[in-house]
Parts: C-alpha cells; structure tokens; sequence
C-alpha cells in the first residue's frame, strides 16, 4: 500500500501523521522538528511559554519571545511542516497567532475554545486555519460562522475523540461511556457536515482524527473512512526528542490502565491525566494554594479554582512530577519504552502499509 499524503491548502505531507501540540512545553522545536523531518507535519505548543509568577506585560513579553525563539529553533532544525496550536482561552492568545504568522508558520491549530474571530487575526488565505473540533455540531457552526461573516472555510479540521490527552471536548458524563462518541461514529457524522462548505468552496476540507490512535492499524482504520490524516500526541511524549522531562515520560512508562483518571480542570473542561502524589495530595485537600498575579487564562475562575494549572504542568514539565499534573491518552499504559522520533514513525508507517 502506498502511503498517501496530507495536505492541508498547498501544503504536502509525505506522511499523513500529525503530531499534536501538547501544552506547556511538551511540544516545542525539538519534537516538532523531528515529526517534520520524517514527513509528519510537527506542533509546537504556544502554551505556558510565560513565567507563571510575572505581572501582566511582563508575561505577554516573555510568552512571546519564547515562541518566536521556538519557531525559529524549529526553523533551523527542519524544512518540513510546521504547525502551531493554540487554546482559545488563553488571555493572550491574539498576540501569540499573529506573532506565530509574523514568524512565517503556515499551520494555525486552535482548540479548547471557538476560533469564532480567527480569520480576522489571520486575513492571509496563504495560512492554513485549522479548528479542532469534537462534533459534527461544532463544526458545521464555525463553517457556518466563517461563510457568513467573512466568506472563508477552514483548510482543515482536527476531530478530536474522547480517548484523547490534555483537555477533552466532552461532558464529564459522555466521557463516562466514550464508546458512543468513538471516532469511527463522529467521523462520518463530521464528513457529511462539512460537504456544503466543501461545494461551496470548490476543495477538499481534511479531515485529521484524533484520541486514542495508537498503531498505523488504527491509522488504516481512519484512513479507510474517510480522515485525510491522524494527530497523535501520547505516543510522540515518549521519545528521546519530546521536550519534557524524563519524569514526565517515566510515569508514562510506570502507569497501569487503571492509573489513567479524568480530572476537572480550572480551564472548564475534563482533563484526562495520570492519577499521582500530586492529583492524591489534591484529592484529600480539595483545594491548593493559588498565587495568581496575572489570569493567564480567560476560562479559570481563580477564586473558585481549586488549584493552578499551569503551575502543575510546569511543575511536570521541570521534572517535580510529585508536585506536578501530568495529562495523558487514554492509551499511555500501553508504552513501554522511549524511542527516538524516527523509529516511532517507520514503526507507523510499516504497520500502515502492513494493515
Ligand atoms: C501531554 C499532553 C498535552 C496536550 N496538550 C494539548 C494542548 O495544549 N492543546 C491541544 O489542542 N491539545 C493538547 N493535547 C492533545 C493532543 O494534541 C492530541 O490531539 C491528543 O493527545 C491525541 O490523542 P492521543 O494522545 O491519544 O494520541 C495534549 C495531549 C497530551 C498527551
């Protein structure tokens, strides 16, 4: 079997594998740049670039800058596909996608939040904008909403299932019994949505599934129903080049299916992440302790959070995984080892072609 290409606009990928962006510094130009040098399109995450603890303008600057210095470290590490993706609750996220286009990236990925204004902060048509989405709904509603207001369609969508990582675009009760809203019923259900906007627009939207693939069989299964592409994110954590500490990968390789927990987090959302000393300490205290000088986030309630997010997962990130959140797929159990980008991806690509 041939392997087919993604393409998103004009953009070509040898490999239709997308690695996901993965929030406060999974994802940054080292494992970006290594999916992008073996044909994938790789993500670098525009979140918790800042310093938690700085005042507003302060923080803006630093998140800033941090990015710019990401991209371009990808840049000189890679000439293939670069995305960026972006939460729609961010409170700075305006200047972080017109910094990442300024910087030349082509790829826009926003989720956790409608990218209801996106073509506005984004005029250019030569830049791809990329929405995820969790429904047929969702999506046939900010196509709907482009049309309208600004006569453009989306270059692609992510359809992001409920076996994902991070944060999840489900109720706490759907996610009680995932099986309804499995890929294999939401993709058909997102194709049929997304046909208007296609004739009208005289091309193909790619459809790119994610959550919970985690062999090139279940890159077969998607392909053969009509995705363009997958996005994968918990196995790219476990390799040499993802750029969090070993810790955070260490606990990926230590967890057992039954330590893979779904959390409330401040953001509003479901979180799915592994249950540890710090979701425990959590658990028994029913709230820690928030320093927040500047709301780094539009959706948290500080005063009713009950702790800091980006605190947690930075803390992860350094390697204090004990004082730490540490977000997974549903299928993080299932790893048993660290591999470079590389061997992942002919790992993939060799059982694709065998499937
Ligand atoms: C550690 C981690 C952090 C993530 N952070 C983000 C994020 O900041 N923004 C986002 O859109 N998706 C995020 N995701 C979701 C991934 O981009 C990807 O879509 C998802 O994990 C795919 O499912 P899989 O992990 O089962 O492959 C995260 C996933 C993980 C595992």
């Amino acid at each position: 079997m041939e392997v087919p290409k993604l393409q998103i606009g004009n953009l070509v990928a040898d490999v239709p594998i997308v690695q996901g962006g993965m929030g406060v510094r999974v994802s940054l130009a080292s494992l970006a740049s290594a999916v992008a040098n073996e044909g994938g399109i790789g993500t670098i995450s525009s979140i918790g670039l800042g310093d938690i603890e700085a005042s507003k303008t302060e923080y803006e600057r630093i998140s800033r800058e941090a990015l710019i210095r990401e991209i371009r470290k990808a840049k000189t590490m890679t000439k293939g596909l670069l995305a960026v993706n972006f939460m729609g609750v961010l409170s700075n996220v305006d200047d972080l996608v017109i910094t990442s286009v300024k910087e030349g990236i082509q790829i826009i990925v926003f989720g956790a939040g409608l990218p209801t204004r996106l073509p506005v902060l984004v005029p250019d048509p030569n830049v791809n904008l990329v929405p995820i989405v969790s429904s047929a709904r969702v999506a046939e509603l900010i196509l709907r909403t482009w049309d309208k207001r600004y006569g453009r369609t989306a270059d692609a969508l992510i359809l992001e299932g409920p076996l994902a990582g991070g944060h999840l675009g489900f109720s706490e009760e759907q996610l009680t019994h995932p099986e309804d809203y499995a890929l294999e019923i939401l993709l058909p259900e997102v194709l049929e949505a997304i046909r208007p906007y296609e004739d009208r627009y005289g091309k193909k939207i790619p459809v790119i599934t994610g959550g919970g693939i985690y062999d090139g069989k279940d890159i077969a299964r998607m392909l053969s129903m009509g995705a363009s592409g997958v996005q994968m994110g918990t196995r790219f954590v476990c390799t040499e080049e993802c750029d969090v500490s070993r810790e955070f990968k260490q606990a990926y390789l230590d967890a057992k299916k039954e330590d893979i927990v779904i959390i409330k987090s401040p953001v509003g959302m479901p979180g799915r992440a592994i249950w540890n000393p710090f979701l425990k300490d959590l658990a028994e205290k029913g709230k820690l302790k928030i320093n927040c000088p500047f709301r780094c986030l539009t959706a948290c309630k500080v005063d009713r959070a009950n702790f800091c997010i980006a605190l947690a997962l930075v803390n992860s990130y350094f390697g204090d995984v004990n004082h730490g959140l540490i977000f997974c797929g549903q299928n993080a159990y299932r790893i048993q080892e660290i591999v470079t980008v590389k061997d992942l991806m002919d790992e993939l690509i060799f059982e694709l072609k065998a499937a």
